[in-house]
């Protein structure tokens, strides 16, 4: 078996099929290029969500949670085959077209009946055309996001590319020792080796959380104090700075822990100079850090970037 492990250099960021707020497919060779991990043990993420950071990293070995129910059984049934690429295709071109003819009244419909028979596919489809890509749920645990307000959104080259991304993670997944299960991180957490590493992504406090059940400050204390407990490696990622705050939960639960950021805008108006900074911070065990080479700029490699941010926490 090769044994495959971190630093990873990403050229191509792989994409989900799905979207969640939070997702770290702008992140991704930060992250990776961050992190030293011998792959030796399994990946683990406690807090999956689309996944963006696992289909980069491509363990060999991985344990993937997500108290999200949908999530988790999505990426199981494509895992186990019991759901294709080509099935993906027929019902996104079928509800496609009964989306364009009907308009909002057939994604309320599909909308409906996923919440009476939590179907993956309808799952899919309310995931790739509701509004803004948000994965939201009412506290019955019914998906709540209105439309996206696009009945030709399923277009012929919208369903390839939806279909490509699901054959790609597809073919990452063959092969591979991938353990999937839905429930709470600390049921995860119980059970770490020294070899492992933990890649966490929890919700964030004081920005929008409601993704499937409410993330609290007792959440996020006990959290830290499990985390900082585990044998094994670990990450973590968290936001730390935009223009208007600053995270101040880095300071009181991770101080201690080996810090690098990275900045990235996004667009607040439809202008090219309308935008916001956000900083995000990535914690990690000390000892599971890339050590940053110093480079002339011509010679200037990716982790030159990060050099430029780090600080030691
Ligand atoms: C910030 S998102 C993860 C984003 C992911 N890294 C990505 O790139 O798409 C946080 C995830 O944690 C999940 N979650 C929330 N509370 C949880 C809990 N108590 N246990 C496990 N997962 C939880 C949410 O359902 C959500 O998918």
């Amino acid at each position: 078996m090769i044994i495959q492990g971190l630093p990873r250099t990403v050229k191509q960021v792989i994409v989900p099929p799905i979207k969640c707020q939070g997702i770290k497919t702008k992140l991704v060779k930060f992250i990776l290029s961050n992190i030293s991990w011998n792959g030796k043990g399994r990946w683990i993420e406690p807090f999956l969500g689309s996944g963006a950071v696992l289909f980069n990293v491509q363990p060999e070995r991985a344990l993937l949670n997500d108290v999200n129910p949908h999530i988790i059984r999505l990426y199981q049934m494509i895992y186990d085959g019991s759901l294709s690429p080509e099935q993906v295709r027929l019902y996104l071109t079928t509800e496609g077209k009964k989306l364009l003819s009907n308009g909002e009244d057939h994604y309320y419909l599909i909308r409906e009946c996923f919440n009476r028979t939590r179907n993956p596919l309808d799952f899919i489809f309310l995931n790739r055309s509701c509004f803004n890509g948000v994965m939201r749920f009412n506290s019955k645990g019914e998906f709540n996001v209105p439309f996206c307000r696009k009945p030709d959104r399923f277009r012929q080259s919208y369903i390839t590319k939806i279909v490509n991304q699901i054959s790609q993670v597809r073919r990452i997944m063959q092969g591979k020792e991938w353990v999937f299960f839905t429930g709470d991180w600390r049921e995860v957490l119980s059970n770490v080796d020294v070899d492992d590493f933990v890649y966490l992504d929890p919700p964030y406090i004081g920005r929008h959380t409601d993704y499937y059940q409410e993330w609290s400050e007792d959440d996020a204390e006990d959290l830290a104090r499990v985390v900082r407990n585990l044998p094994c490696g670990f990450a973590l990622s968290m936001w730390k700075e935009n223009k208007y705050r600053l995270n101040q939960h880095i300071e009181f639960y991770w101080n201690g822990l080996i810090e690098r950021t990275f900045t990235h805008f996004y667009h607040v108006g439809s202008t090219e100079n309308l935008r916001n900074s956000m900083e995000e911070a990535l914690l990690i065990k000390h000892g599971y850090e890339t050590v940053l080479i110093e480079t002339t700029k011509s010679d200037k490699p990716i982790q030159l970037e990060f050099a430029l941010h780090e600080q030691a926490g």
